[in-house]
């Protein structure tokens, strides 16, 4: 059984603002998008590294992505969204990929993945029968808010957790959930697998994987990424 990585990178980053689609934003010299190919490409246990990519970028075949010759495969098929980028994506990759394959969906906007919870997760779901997602229990308290930001009740946060990729399922699962679930909002993978009445598997993350939506994430996105140099 083959394990392949998507990385939808085909949005452009209306939250973060600026100029460019955020994830060929500069984080210690490089785009964005070159962290989730690096530390994919990295894995032997992961055959192939496909990067979806919207029609007519530009900017991709800009920088020299040599270093994972062989590995890497830029697809420009992005949708409208993101469900819609990763299941173009897939169906692209149909030839190579088989019914039973495990596809690892990941942000481009999550650069911080680190080695051991890439290799936490696949070791954790590789004989799982549905697959799952890394994922970080709350820890701050929760509130409801009415519509003037007036606090209307403070909610349990028990059982509740957050989710990130990569997330982790098998391709023509995936592909099914995804069919399924075009015409409603689900913003992650496992979201369109529960849709099919599955339940993923959640495997306990840290706070480092962050996902980068806001200006204010790119300085703590650099320290992390400092840090990961050094260790
Ligand atoms: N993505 C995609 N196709 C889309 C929308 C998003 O491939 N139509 C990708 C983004 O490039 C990113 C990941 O999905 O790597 C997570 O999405 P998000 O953080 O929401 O990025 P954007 O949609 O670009 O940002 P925003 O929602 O602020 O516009
Ligand atoms: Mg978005």
């Amino acid at each position: 059984m083959n394990h392949y990585a998507l990385i939808p990178a085909a949005g452009t980053g209306e939250r973060l603002g600026g100029n460019i689609p955020k994830q060929y934003l500069p984080l210690r010299g490089k785009p964005m998008l070159f962290y989730s190919v690096q530390r994919l490409c990295a894995s032997p246990r992961i055959k192939r590294v496909y990067v979806v990519l919207a029609h007519g970028d530009e900017r991709f075949s800009q920088y020299d992505w040599r270093a994972f010759a062989g590995k890497l495969a830029p697809l420009y098929c992005g949708g409208a969204t993101r469900a819609a980028s990763v299941l173009n994506g897939l169906l692209a990759a149909k030839a190579e990929i088989a019914a039973d394959d495990w596809v690892l969906v990941h942000d481009a906007a999550r650069p911080c993945l680190n080695a051991e919870l890439l290799e936490k997760l696949l070791n954790e779901l590789c004989d799982d029968g549905v697959g799952g997602l890394l994922a970080l229990p709350v820890a701050d308290t929760l509130k409801r808010a009415d519509s003037a930001e007036r606090v209307l009740r403070t909610e349990p946060r028990e059982q509740l957790w957050r989710a990130q990729t990569p997330q982790m399922f098998r391709y023509a699962t995936l592909v099914r959930a995804l069919q399924a679930m075009q015409n409603a909002q689900v913003t992650d993978e496992a979201g369109a697998i529960e849709g099919l009445g599955l339940q993923p598997r959640l495997v306990a993350s840290d706070a480092r994987n962050l996902k980068i939506t806001h200006a204010q994430d790119l300085p703590l996105a650099e320290l992390i990424l400092n840090g990961m140099e050094r260790a």
